[in-house]
């Protein structure tokens, strides 16, 4: 049986703790996933783990974690471009899911504006893309940014500048001096395929779909790699504006076509709630002939008086709401149930359909999440069962039609080892307090060939090493021929002439691609610590612990001397791992377990002698907060919290979220609330913004 979830007023303060642990790491992996377009649950699900994360948060606030997801800063932002403050923040939307919440929110509307009459709408397509903010000062585009967190985004302008459908210089007459002009960058369903296609015959990675897609290919550090993809643009908004310039949305959308943006051409103009709901159903009988995603259908109020008077709540629009389309179903015959082998061993039951189009896409294989879950279901090889894709999220069965299953059908029994020829036992993973968890894992470590090329693909992951030309299916395919074993047979297939030579006189290979894989993994053999730590496949070792550790440790000599000592359970060497921030049992264990392994040991060694491994650099000590725990709070307005975060830790600063006794210093801004008081009550050292950059010397 899955574990049900406890009501958060009838948890236990110790489950509160272990579920706060679990939440943290969990939503910070999804954070990651989503920023490299690549998440695996849906918006929803995300949602529903920040809701559960806040109510405990809530019930008990002395439990809230360092590591808590709502003190992450710029969880969802990508470290390689410049910041860009927007002038009005970008904001979200909130979503209605049926008609009654589309007919509440018009009467929400109503109330606030103490209308009678029904209210002028505009109805957009809900464009599945990314957002992006146009600075045009005089008319001229100055700056491109994403949107970030909303308050903060990507410096984008040059990658902004290679659409053809996003004018450097404003047409006609009659735009403020200074605009931003909001909207959707997206890419059609066919170039989508192509540029699928493409990567597919280059050996790449694939895009999950077009939003991923387009925002990969906008946030691509070469702007050449932007201009060969053919990204579009819809604008729909506006953030900062030097002087009004429209008196409804209608009337804004025309003139943003009139100066040469180009605007969907399925908006309506409706009116009340009859209008809101025909508007949806136009919407929804459009979609599947569009050349683009849309996910759903997005209200505005017209008038823009009346948007200025309803204003915002938090971070989305009282004037708005997106009607979305719901999660699309189909119903198909569940031929087998494979099991798939992560790359630390961790099993995914995989649903091999009767292939069936939903939405436009056809669905192969669903995940079935885990063995539990299968059970609870009662899902059986042979069942009719409902499949749900929604989004970008991998489809999911949610269950058997009872009415059609056949008889002698079987429930499922969950095989007991795992799925490769050694046949290695599984096991059932257990928490670090003793309780049995939903994952089942193949005992067999790197002895296993699924771990082994799972392993292999997080090597070369872009987190990872990285190596141009050396895609997923590419190791894949370098596995199965027994090119690459290990890690490091990549590095000696850059100088096994015969290897190469053989290489170059493949299909859809030649001269050039070979060329350019030896010199992608050349360009690797020098590789920071923190990446080297992280390619090792360490389970619980994600980047962000692999930089803590290549911190803590300095040097590659000093990293393995330190593990070699932890795997023979040396007392100080293992107080000295779980000393620094963050890293717990969890990770102590695993290294334990990691380095304990000879054949692992063996295949560290092997690879080491391939690298040149970059010391890390050490968190400065002579510095005026070398050491020091500092709170930031409030508004910052010479600094961004970023910057700031940064600035502190290159000084060998600890930034914390929250303030308590090991709190050093509290840096207080404007609208500073709890977190200045208790630094007052415990009698920490409270500086303004402006006193800090005089500490930190500018
Ligand atoms: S208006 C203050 N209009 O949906 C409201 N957004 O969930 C600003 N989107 O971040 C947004 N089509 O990326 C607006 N016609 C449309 C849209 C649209 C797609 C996206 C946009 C926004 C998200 C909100």
């Amino acid at each position: 049986m899955a574990t049900p979830i406890v009501p958060v007023d009838t948890l236990s303060e110790s489950d509160a703790a272990d579920e706060l642990t679990r939440l943290a790491d969990e939503i910070a992996a999804h954070d990651l996933a989503y920023r490299d377009e690549a998440p695996v649950i849906s918006d929803a699900e995300y949602d529903a783990l920040r809701r559960r994360n806040n109510e405990i948060e809530a019930r008990f606030p002395h439990l809230v974690r360092e590591n808590s997801p709502n003190l992450r800063v710029g969880a969802n932002r990508a470290e390689k471009f410049s910041p860009v403050e927007h002038g009005v923040p970008m904001l979200s939307l909130d979503n209605a899911f049926s008609d009654d919440e589309a007919l509440e929110f018009d009467a929400r509307v109503r109330r606030f504006l103490k209308l009678e009459e029904a209210v002028a709408y505009t109805a957009e397509p809900k464009i599945d893309g990314l957002s992006a903010s146009l600075r045009y000062e005089k008319g001229v585009l100055v700056q491109g940014a994403t949107r970030g967190d909303g308050r903060t985004g990507e410096d984008v302008t040059e990658n902004l500048r290679t659409l053809a459908e996003i004018p450097g210089r404003l047409k006609g007459a009659g735009f403020p001096d200074v605009i931003e002009v909001r909207g959707e960058v997206y890419l059609g369903h066919e170039e989508f395929a192509k540029l699928n296609a493409g990567a597919v015959a280059a050996g790449q990675k694939t895009y999950a779909n077009p939003r991923n897609a387009a925002s990969g290919s906008l946030r691509q550090l070469d702007t050449a790699i932007t201009a060969a993809r053919p990204l579009r643009f819809f604008a729909y908004a506006w953030g900062r504006i030097s002087a009004p310039f429209a008196k409804t949305q209608g009337e804004a959308l025309d003139l943003l076509r009139a100066w040469g943006f180009q605007v969907t051409p399925q908006t309506q103009q409706v009116t009340g709630v009859e209008g809101l709901l025909a508007a949806y159903r136009d919407m929804e009988a459009m979609r599947p002939k569009l050349a683009f995603d849309i996910d759903g259908v997005v209200y505005k109020v017209d008038r823009l008086d009346w948007q200025e008077r309803l204003g915002f709540i938090t971070r989305t629009p009282r004037w708005a709401i997106a009607r979305k389309f719901p999660a699309q179903q189909a119903r198909t015959r569940l031929n087998a149930i494979d099991l798939q082998v992560g790359r630390t061993g961790a099993i995914t039951p995989v649903a091999r359909l009767q292939p069936i189009t939903v939405g436009g896409v056809t669905v192969e294989n669903a995940t079935l999440h885990n063995g539990d879950e299968i059970a609870r279901k009662d899902i059986r090889v042979g069942d009719m069962v409902i499949i749900q894709r929604a989004g970008d999220v991998i489809p999911q069965v949610l269950g058997p039609v009872l009415e059609e299953r056949q008889e002698g059908s079987q429930p499922f029994e969950f095989p007991t080892y795992c799925p490769c020829y050694l046949k290695t036992p599984l096991a059932r993973e257990t928490t670090s307090g003793g309780a049995e968890t939903v994952v089942r894992r193949c005992t067999g470590e790197f002895a296993c060939p699924f771990q082994r090329v799972e392993h292999l693909m997080h090597f070369v992951s872009r987190r990872a090493y990285d190596i141009e030309g050396l895609g997923e299916k590419q190791i894949a395919a370098f596995y199965e021929e027994g090119l690459v074993k290990e890690p490091a047979d990549i590095f000696r297939l850059a100088r096994n002439e015969t290897a190469l030579a053989e290489l170059r006189t493949r299909d859809g290979y030649g001269e050039t691609s070979v060329t350019n894989l030896v010199a992608g993994i050349e360009a690797r053999r020098a590789i920071a610590l923190d990446r080297f730590i992280f390619g090792l496949g360490i389970r619980h070792v994600g980047e962000t612990t692999a930089m803590t550790l290549a911190r803590g440790y300095g040097s590659l000599e000093a990293f393995l001397a330190a593990m070699d000592k932890v795997a023979k359970d040396d007392a100080e060497a293992i107080e000295e791992l779980d000393a620094l921030d963050q890293i717990g049992i969890a990770v102590v264990e695993a290294a334990k377990t990691y380095f304990g392994e000879d054949h692992n040991r063996r295949i560290v060694a092997d690879l080491v002698a391939e690298l040149t491994v970059q010391d890390a650099e050490k968190p400065k000590t002579d510095t005026a907060v070398a050491g020091k725990t500092v709170v930031f709070t409030g508004a910052l307005e010479r600094l961004t919290r970023d910057e700031a975060k940064a600035q502190a830790e290159r000084l060998g600063a600890k930034v914390s979220g929250s303030v308590s006794k090991k709190t050093d210093i509290v840096v207080a801004g404007p609208g500073a609330g709890s977190k200045l008081k208790a630094a007052t009550e415990l009698g920490i050292q409270v500086l303004t913004e402006d006193e800090w950059i005089t500490l930190v010397g500018g």
